[in-house]
């Protein structure tokens, strides 16, 4: 079968014509891949900057396709283990070191198979597990994010942060986002934003202060300078959930501020087979369509990859693979 494979260092991702697929153990089913999504991760994989990087693995963790007759998709979190509140030692991300997504077919757990909302096409379909997984998690298991509260969140236009202002939206908390354009700006409008600023203004963390107060809760995925803004833009009592770390190491973060005013700042990862259930209930119920921002075959995985780097994309990048 066709399938995107992590070669090496050197030679990166390769198009196998051919891949052998193994045998399945007991508990795995066969999903014929119709669309599958790509993730920094994948980006990160081919910059060798991951752990347990494994040559000749086929990459991609979300995906949705045919089982039997069924429409699924997979939750690409495998082996969480029993506690909501942190993973197992055995948790892995399907995609490495396992075999993920980009490709004909994939092995999956079957318990990691759900059906697709009804509402979503194969491509969005694609486009929600990982990041959904993510922001749901960030959101409500560990933000605890209640209706009417204010929520801000970080780089508005990726692929987790969108999913979170969908989502905070859909329960009727009041959203606010920082972007890097304009452009961005404008189109988070369509998704009814109660405010937007620019991070790449020096001081967008006064002017959003200034225009809309401080915030319940912030979700942030940048980490660097910009996380002692955060912190001052944050409501006494109020939480912080970082996911990821895309402006690396803080400096010049004031102790006094975090104990003072009693602040919560935690870190959350994906999320439990829990998570992702009620994540795929919250879809359902308020008719959440993650956001596609381009489509690609298989083929042209490369210029796939190049969008995603761009930085941009509004959205999910996809690959489609079949068409029905
Ligand atoms: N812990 C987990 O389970 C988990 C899961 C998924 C992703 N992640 C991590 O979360 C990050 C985003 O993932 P993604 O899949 O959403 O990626 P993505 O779709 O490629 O989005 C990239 C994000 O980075 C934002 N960004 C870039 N520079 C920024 C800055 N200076 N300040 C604030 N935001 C900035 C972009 O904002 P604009 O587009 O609005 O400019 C956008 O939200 C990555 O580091 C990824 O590894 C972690």
């Amino acid at each position: 079968m066709r399938a995107i494979l992590y070669k090496n260092q050197d030679q990166g991702f390769i198009l196998s014509d051919n891949f052998e697929r193994g045998d399945s153990r007991p508990d795995e089913i066969d999903v014929r891949v119709n669309a599958a999504a790509l993730n920094k991760r994948d980006e990160f994989i081919l910059q060798g900057m991951y752990p347990g990087i494994t040559e000749n693995v086929i990459l991609g963790s979300d995906a949705a396709g045919w089982w039997k007759d069924q429409r699924v998709l997979i939750n690409p979190g495998l082996q969480w283990g029993n506690s909501q509140r942190v993973q197992s030692s055995d948790f892995n991300i399907l995609g490495m070191p396992t075999h993920g997504t980009f490709s004909e077919w994939v092995k999956v757990p079957q318990q990691n198979v759900y059906p697709v909302p009804t509402h979503l096409d194969w491509e969005q379909a694609a486009a929600l597990p990982l990041a959904g997984l993510t922001a749901y998690r960030a959101l409500f298991a560990r933000g605890e994010l209640k209706p009417g509260q204010k929520v801000l969140v970080t780089g508005g236009g990726g692929g987790v942060a969108l999913l979170c202002i969908q989502m905070a939206k859909a329960i009727g908390a009041s959203v606010f986002a920082t972007t890097g354009s304009e452009e961005k700006r404008g189109r988070l409008k369509d998704f009814g934003i109660n405010g937007t600023v620019n991070y790449r203004e020096l001081e967008w963390d006064k002017e959003l202060k200034k225009a809309h107060g401080s915030f319940d809760l912030i979700i942030d995925s940048a980490g660097g300078d910009g996380l002692k803004k955060l912190i001052g833009l944050t409501k006494p009592g109020g939480n912080i959930v970082i996911y990821g770390g895309t402006k690396g190491k803080s400096d010049g973060i004031s102790p006094q501020l975090i104990f003072w005013r009693q602040l919560n700042i935690m870190g959350t990862s994906m999320g439990s087979d829990r998570d992702f259930r009620e994540m795929l209930e919250l879809v359902e119920q308020h008719g959440i369509v993650p956001v596609v921002d381009s489509v690609y075959p298989l083929e042209e995985f490369g210029r796939a990859l190049e969008r995603l780097k761009s930085k941009e994309h509004f959205g999910k990048v996809v690959i489609k693979i079949h068409e029905s």
